[in-house]
């Protein structure tokens, strides 16, 4: 968890350098995005906008930087669940985003903050994994393949925005410090060739999770949900930023 925490920090920071080196380029805001009325139900309306727009968002659009979602690729990922676990991924596919389900949407202006609920019915994930540590209380290592579904899954995703007017004389959203908090109900896992592929320890462990989610979530969900967010980040950081903010939200 405090890897990726900082693995979220330097991707921010290697973010807003390239940002800053590179001229800021602005954009409109593409056609399979729909802005909402000032005047409308904005909870309603982004709602509705986002059933529309999610299946094209999750396609990645190389022109705003957006990765694909189907599934979402990412070389490397370590994550530190707690002191005494560490999993590194690697050539690690994540599928189901692309199916992401906005529940609910909230934007305060005077705040400067956005509020949402997303909801995913399954969530895959499918990599090579090494991992050294202790899981509920057993030790447990290895070095494999891996599947781990997660299920019915809430997130509570928020971010605050700063805005800022550049040299075009618009007002566009910037610095944005985003916060998650979820609920996983269901979970699945499958870590092959545990303890030097040892069948009966490497069984064991795996019911034993699978015996007991909720307690593995409890465990693994707080590292997960963050790659959750840093998925949300990296989408919302490739329109919100980079689009004025009156062609987001229209009078
Ligand atoms: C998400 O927010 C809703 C209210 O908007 C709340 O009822 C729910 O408990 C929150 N869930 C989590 C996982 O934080």
């Amino acid at each position: 968890m405090i890897l990726l925490n900082c693995a979220l920090f330097v991707f921010g920071c290697l973010l807003s350098s390239t940002v800053a080196q590179k001229k800021f380029k602005s954009k409109h805001l593409p056609n399979y995005i729909s802005p909402c009325r000032l005047s409308s139900d904005l909870s309603d309306c982004i709602v509705k906008h986002a059933v529309a727009s999610i299946p094209h968002i999750s396609k990645g659009d190389p022109e705003f930087g957006s990765p694909s979602l189907n599934p979402w690729v990412l070389e490397k990922l370590e994550l530190n669940p707690s002191s005494q676990l560490k999993i590194l991924f690697t050539n690690c596919e994540i599928y189901g985003l692309n199916r992401a389900i906005l529940k609910d949407a909230k934007i305060d202006f005077d705040k400067k903050r956005v509020d949402i609920v997303v909801y995913v019915e399954q969530i895959k994930l499918e990599s090579h994994y090494n991992m050294d540590g202790q899981i509920l209380v057993l030790p447990i290592k290895g070095d494999g393949k891996t599947n781990l579904e997660f299920g019915d899954c809430t997130f509570n995703y928020s971010v605050d925005y700063d805005l800022i007017t550049r040299k075009d004389g618009k007002q566009y959203a910037a610095n944005i410090r985003p916060d998650i908090s979820f609920k996983i109900n269901k979970a699945h896992f499958n870590f092959e060739n545990l303890f030097n592929g040892n069948k009966q320890l490497g069984d064991n462990i795996n019911k034993v999770l699978n015996d007991n989610p909720q307690d593995a979530i409890n465990e693994l969900g707080p590292a997960f949900s963050n790659v959750i967010n840093l998925a949300a980040t990296t989408i919302i950081r490739a329109y919100l930023l980079v689009v004025p903010f009156d062609e987001l939200f229209v009078h």
